[in-house]
């Protein structure tokens, strides 16, 4: 999936003010297209296969209507709330987005620095363009590093303490992605990584000599999934551990209590921004049916199509404790750098607020089912 190549980034606008024009999180997307190389956009922009799943993550939002309530004092209200011991000042996290860099020459740094003036939880990706203990020193208090396993257990082992020694306060290791494709646009225009935007993490890690597959094999079965990480891989990095961990790409009420019993600490419900399995529905249409069925109160986040704070209030009325938001910080980063991903934060914090407020609600836990209008 990675390549090298190279990509344009030179002539860009100075902004160091937003553009009154920018009020919400679709017009960063609009504006974005004009900051962002054609390849590189559909890279980012771009989902698997037929990109249903994509567009069923946003139509999922758009289809839940609210209910409002009057009266409501609300005068007392936060959006504060606490996850495995720790204060949130608001659910909205950045989603661990690689190759930052793709976008804005300061990269994940800039959208360290925009998560600590917003006191946003900044989810480092594995394959940051900026070296996670950089980008650890940018983030400020909240922190999360998400980490892929290596081809190795020493290797993995090496990353788990580097992110470790670095801060972060917890693991969220994604399991979605054993096999990914392109979006066909990104393959139709010859996308592949630059140099200045590989992961900086791996960049001295020797990776193992790929299987060589016999032209009867198959390339997924004996090649990626050979690769890829099993159960027995969870269990031995939930023994290598002692922060909180997260299993990212949960779909399937089963594996959810499978990951569960193994001591995992929470899920995030995604199916990476429909860049997985084209078909898998929508988040957001996932979420109620893992909240079914793990114990009250075990911590759930939801990434994937999130919008605007009216999503987020959506979200957390079916069930999720946070949600993370992925392409959006990409947009507001290319067009605004960190002011840009700091006044994206911003807005969609508004939004949350204004949310609450009509609907009713003081706080994150008075967000229930009882204010959906549309039951999906
Ligand atoms: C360009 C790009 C790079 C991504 N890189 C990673 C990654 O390194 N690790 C990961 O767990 N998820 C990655 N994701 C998935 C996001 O964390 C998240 O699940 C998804 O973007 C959420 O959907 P949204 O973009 O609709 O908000 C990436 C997504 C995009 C668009």
């Amino acid at each position: 999936m990675y390549g090298e190549g190279s990509m344009l980034n030179s002539e860009r606008p100075k902004l160091d003010r937003i553009s009154a024009e920018v009020v919400c999180s679709a017009d960063y997307e609009r504006l974005a297209k004009d900051y962002i190389e054609d390849s590189a956009l559909h890279y980012i922009q771009g989902g698997s296969g037929d990109e249903r799943t994509l567009a069923e993550n946003c139509a999922a939002f758009e289809a839940v209507q609210l209910y409002t309530r009057v009266l409501a004092d609300c005068s007392g209200g936060t959006t504060a709330f606490e996850l495995f011991g720790e204060s949130y000042r608001h659910p909205i996290f950045f989603a661990p987005v690689a190759a930052q860099t793709l976008v804005h020459p300061n990269g994940e740094l800039a959208t360290a620095r925009a998560a600590e003036l917003m006191e946003a939880c900044m989810v480092t990706s594995s394959l940051s363009a900026y070296s996670l203990e950089d980008i650890a020193a940018a983030a400020g208090g909240r922190k999360w590093f998400q980490f892929y396993f290596q081809t190795s257990r020493e290797q993995s082992q090496a990353l788990l303490a580097r992110a470790e020694a670095a801060g972060y306060s917890a693991i969220v290791v994604t399991l979605d992605t054993p096999v990914q494709t392109l979006s066909r646009g990104a393959q139709r225009t010859g996308f592949s990584l630059p140099a200045h935007a590989l992961p900086a993490n791996l960049k001295n890690v020797v990776r193992e000599p790929a299987i060589n597959l016999t032209t009867d094999q198959s390339v997924v079965f004996q090649g990626a999934m050979a690769e890829a990480p099993k159960w027995s891989d969870l269990e031995w990095l939930r023994s290598q551990t002692q922060l909180p961990l997260l299993v990212k790409g949960v779909t399937h009420p089963d594996d959810a209590l499978r990951c569960i019993d193994m001591g995992v600490d929470g899920l995030v419900v995604s199916n990476h921004g429909g860049r997985s399995l084209d078909g898998v529905a929508a988040s957001l249409q996932l979420l109620p049916h893992v909240r079914a069925v793990v114990p009250e109160g075990y911590p759930l986040l939801i990434d994937g199509g999130i919008r605007s704070g009216s999503d987020v209030f959506k979200a957390i009325a079916l069930g999720a404790n946070a949600v993370m938001i992925g392409r959006p910080q990409l947009y507001a980063l290319a067009v605004g750098g960190s002011l840009g991903v700091a006044h994206l934060m911003k807005i969609l914090r508004d939004e949350l607020e204004v949310s609450m407020a009509l609907c009713g609600c003081s706080t994150l836990s008075e967000i229930s089912a009882s204010a959906i209008f549309t039951k999906i």
